[in-house]
């Protein structure tokens, strides 16, 4: 209805396009790197992400696969540069044994996978094949150490695994039997995961405590010096749980903290993937302008202790979660629409523009769960939205942050009002500067005046990511729907460009001079 109105006046009134949005850019202040490990993922063994999204088994499967890893799944990753991937948790992970799924397949001991629907699993996708995979990919793993129902030795073996040299113990003669002739030298290890919740239900200061022993342990051999800890950090709004973590543990014991922030109306009564009403709509961008507000609070506290930001603050499970769709046959599996594009133009932006701080982050969940880049159904794959935004936005990665300044009008409902245009810009290695702009209202397009403070403009491309409707989607029978289109309405006037932002869009300007 609000559509319509909104057509009926524009056909009888004169429209005089104004520039409502004003962004000012400074190139010559592009200073801080943007850690490609923003754009990370995340896979949890839940519904149908590892079996049967990522994993498919050597044999048994028509599904062309390399060591049982979907080569449909394994080119979209490839082709989204994905730069680090967090496994196996996720609440999974603090009920998980990684000993059990290592060494010969038939050998390994089943599990009842207590934290999705207690299902049995065969283990056949372990440490070996997940770090194989990132290898595969080109991207950092990240392992989630189970804190609640492990054992410090357990983690400590866990690092020998991945990390000593071969001869040093049974665990690295077990990784020499199964085919790997050297270590993968893992880099990123989470202790822990919502130890306030899943985790444990610990108070900070049992988890503070506890961390350390972990933390102590895993690192005090000599090959093994450079770990990137990360500890788990508050729950909700309150900070005091992050700063008993940057007082309670010692400098050299951790490099990060991990924060969780999920886009969802309602955790009594979550929307349905595709047919949500405007009024959810909105509900999900406020959640998910809500970033903004988690990584200001916990920087704030962080600083306290930090002026240097030696800490980095990781974003390591974020994305908009509904309701599970009934025909998707797996937990936690849900379509992705315009709106999911929303979500990630938004944050995305957010994280580049607290790159100093937030030097990862991992989207929720990476194939068939929750906001998803990529969805499976038996042969068959779709590209989500999701996926177009971060391929989009992948030249942002390692590049330079550019200081943006922002006067944009307001996306309204009611009585509520929240931006909306957000932007973020950095500059590449080889000079070019990008662009990218998202436009959360659904009704209204936008006109951007960007003024290029030391950057003389020669030319501007662009790609586009819009659809008529916020539910809009790809489905296994129509999977283009939703694709990346050439954008030509970003216009260079007098050295400065003006960018015309249809409703729901996002948008990525390549500018060079
Ligand atoms: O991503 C799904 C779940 O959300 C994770 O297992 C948990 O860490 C979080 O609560």
């Amino acid at each position: 209805m609000r559509k319509r109105i909104f057509v009926l006046l524009f056909g009888i009134l004169p429209i005089v396009l104004t520039a409502q949005i004003k962004v000012t850019l400074d190139a010559d202040q592009a200073k801080t790197q943007i850690s490609r490990n923003i754009y990370g993922h995340f896979a949890e063994h839940i519904g149908r992400l590892i079996y049967g999204g990522l994993y498919v088994g050597e044999n048994n499967t028509s599904i062309p696969n390399t060591s049982g890893v979907r080569n449909d799944v394994i080119k979209a990753l490839k082709d989204l540069k994905i730069p680090i991937l967090r496994w196996p948790g996720g609440c999974f992970a603090d009920t998980y044994h990684w000993k059990d799924a290592v060494g010969q397949k038939n050998e390994r001991k089943p599990i009842e996978n207590l934290a999705w629907g207690n299902v049995r699993e065969d283990n056949s996708f372990g440490t070996t094949e997940f770090l194989n995979l990132c290898e595969l990919l080109g991207a950092e793993p990240y392992l989630s150490v189970n804190i609640n129902s492990g054992t410090v030795q357990e983690a400590v073996e866990w690092v020998q695994y991945a990390n000593h040299a071969n001869g040093t113990s049974y665990l690295t003669d077990i990784r020499e039997k199964s085919g790997r002739d050297k270590p993968w030298n893992v880099k990123y290890w989470g202790i822990g995961n919502e130890s306030w919740d899943c985790g444990g239900n610990m108070s900070s200061e049992h988890y503070v405590n506890l961390y350390k022993q972990y933390a102590t342990a895993m690192t005090s051999y000599s090959n093994t010096e450079k770990l990137f800890r990360v500890a788990v950090g508050p729950g909700g709004p309150d900070t005091k749980w992050t700063e008993d973590i940057m007082k309670g543990i010692p400098a050299r014991r951790f490099e990060g903290i991990s924060v969780h922030h999920y886009s969802v109306t309602n955790w009594n009564n979550k929307s349905s993937s595709t047919k949500f009403t405007d009024d959810e709509y909105f509900k999900t961008m406020q959640q998910a302008w809500r970033m903004e507000d988690v990584i200001r609070v916990n920087s704030e506290m962080m600083d306290k202790y930090d002026q240097k930001k030696r800490v980095a603050l990781i974003i390591d499970e974020w994305g908009g979660w509904y309701e599970t769709d009934p025909e998707g046959n797996g937990q936690l599996y849900q379509q992705n629409t315009m709106r999911d594009a929303m979500i990630a133009g938004i944050t995305l932006n957010i994280f580049n523009n607290h790159a100093d701080r937030v030097r990862m982050a991992n989207l929720a969940q990476i194939v068939n769960v929750l906001q998803s880049v990529i969805l499976t159904k038996e042969e068959k794959i779709i590209l989500t939205p999701t996926y177009h935004v971060m391929e989009m936005y992948k030249v942002h990665q390692d590049a330079l942050l550019v200081p943006v300044q922002l006067t944009s009008t307001d996306f309204v409902m009611g009585n509520n009002r929240i931006q909306a245009v957000s932007v973020s810009a950095s500059k590449d290695q080889s000079g070019k500067l990008h662009i990218s702009l998202t436009n959360i209202d659904n009704i209204k397009s936008q006109v951007a005046e960007i003024d290029l403070k030391g950057f003389k403009v020669k030319q501007v491309t662009g790609r586009i990511l819009t659809s008529p409707k916020i539910q809009d989607h790809n489905t296994f029978d129509n999977p283009t729907n939703v694709a990346p289109k050439t954008f030509n309405d970003a216009i260079i006037s007098e050295g400065n460009l003006k960018v015309n932002m249809p409703p729901n869009s996002v948008i990525v300007l390549e500018l060079g001079s």
